[in-house]
């Protein structure tokens, strides 16, 4: 690799504001791939999108610059900015570099064929480097030219170091988990976790179901739900889920209930299936944090996607909090603890406890279309086998 351009696809889609990184959990992630590059002696030539720019060309409130600038601190040397990789001094750029520098190129998507995976636009990409590593998997479920089509063009094209982790950690637990195998799902709806019920049932000695999405099953039960969030479309086949895995499936004992949001100073538990008229299902209660803290830190394998409550609302986040602990107790017991999603990923991170469990994923949309068991195409698209 020594003197080879790496071209290296990240996943550096993090916030900004006013023009400062607000956190650099997935820039720090892809370091050791960086510079372990750097180190075999490779110029190291990184891609990344940053948000959802319209596609039609450099949109300021999109621009990789900042990113550039906490990656220079990071790394503690210096980040070639290349502004706009189709320039033919893009590629006299990274021709040029010195061996072990590294360079950043500008928001992938500014390219108007990135997100339609045109076939030029990944020969562009593919132009800046010699070989390809691809370390973003928070955007290995987009079939992009930066993902899919320049993993084509380049070869070797190998997983990274984080990507590598992530696979081994989230593919791990389904292929060959120990067991009791626990599945802790929350959030709001019921829609968005469907496939993953679907996919880990066969696979899981539990499901948790908490968060707003436990009030549509309540309702499958034949509960009253008050001004709880039930997605109406979705209640029969909560039933057919409960017909199916009732074994398998725990729904929360009550809940904590509130008239309003902000009206958490009149929060009252109740049990499941008298949720009163009008008051809205905010967390789940404490006996139900006790049982799920039971089963999770009974589990020799756990995987969490989803907040129990409204987390960001104190004191609403009693439920959540309870989970991130049990999955750090389970981990300290010898277990396999994965937590994906951005919000649980949040939770466990502002509770600090990021560090207490096996793994953290960087991927939101990637780590739950894996857990549907799907392809994530930058993955599909990467070497078998490298000679
Ligand atoms: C993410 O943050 O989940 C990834 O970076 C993908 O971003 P996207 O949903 O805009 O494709």
């Amino acid at each position: 690799m020594e003197g080879r351009r790496a071209l290296v696809r990240v996943d550096f889609n993090v916030p900004v504001r006013d023009g400062v990184v607000t956190d650099d959990t997935r820039i720090r992630a892809a370091l050791p791939t960086i510079r372990r590059l750097k180190d075999l002696g490779s110029r190291v030539v990184i891609l990344s999108h940053l948000g959802r720019p319209s596609g039609g060309g450099p949109e300021l409130n999109y621009s990789l610059r900042p990113v550039s600038r906490t990656l220079e601190t990071l790394l503690g040397s210096p980040v070639t900015f290349i502004e706009d990789p189709v320039q033919a001094d893009a590629i006299r750029t990274t021709r040029q570099m010195p061996r072990g520098a590294v360079a950043l190129v500008e928001n992938t998507r500014f390219q108007p064929g990135e997100e339609t995976n045109d076939a030029a636009t990944a020969e562009r990409f593919a132009a800046l480097g010699d070989f390809f590593v691809n370390d973003a998997f928070g955007s290995a479920h987009r079939a992009h030219a930066s993902t899919e089509g320049v993993a084509h063009l380049l070869k070797p094209a190998v997983a990274g170091l984080l990507m590598e982790r992530e696979l081994e950690y989230l593919g791990g637990v389904l292929a060959h988990p120990d067991r009791p195998f626990v599945a802790v799902l929350g959030g709001v709806k019921i829609s968005g976790k469907i496939e993953v019920i679907r996919n880990l049932l066969p696979l899981v000695d539990h499901v948790l179901v908490g968060g707003a999405m436990a009030a549509t099953f309540f309702r499958a039960k034949g509960a009253g739900t008050g001004a709880s969030l039930v997605e109406e479309d979705r209640v029969e086949l909560a039933a057919e889920l409960l017909a199916r895995a009732a074994d398998k499936i725990v729904l929360p004992d009550g809940a904590v209930v509130a008239e309003a949001l902000d009206r958490s100073d009149a929060r009252r538990e109740v049990a499941w299936d008298a949720l009163p008229d009008g008051w809205a299902m905010y967390d789940i209660d404490r006996p139900t944090c006790e049982r799920f803290a039971a089963i999770i830190t009974g589990a020799k394998t756990v995987v969490w996607n989803g907040p129990m409550g409204v987390f960001e609302t104190p004191p609403f986040d009693e439920g959540t909090a309870a989970i991130a602990r049990a999955m750090a107790d389970a981990t300290a017991a010898g277990a396999v603890t994965v937590v994906g999603g951005g919000d649980s990923v949040a939770a466990i991170a502002e509770l600090g406890l990021a560090d207490r469990v096996s793994h953290v994923s960087t991927g939101g949309g990637a780590s739950l279309e894996f857990l549907e068991g799907r392809v994530l195409p930058g993955v599909a698209a990467l070497d078998r086998r490298v000679a």
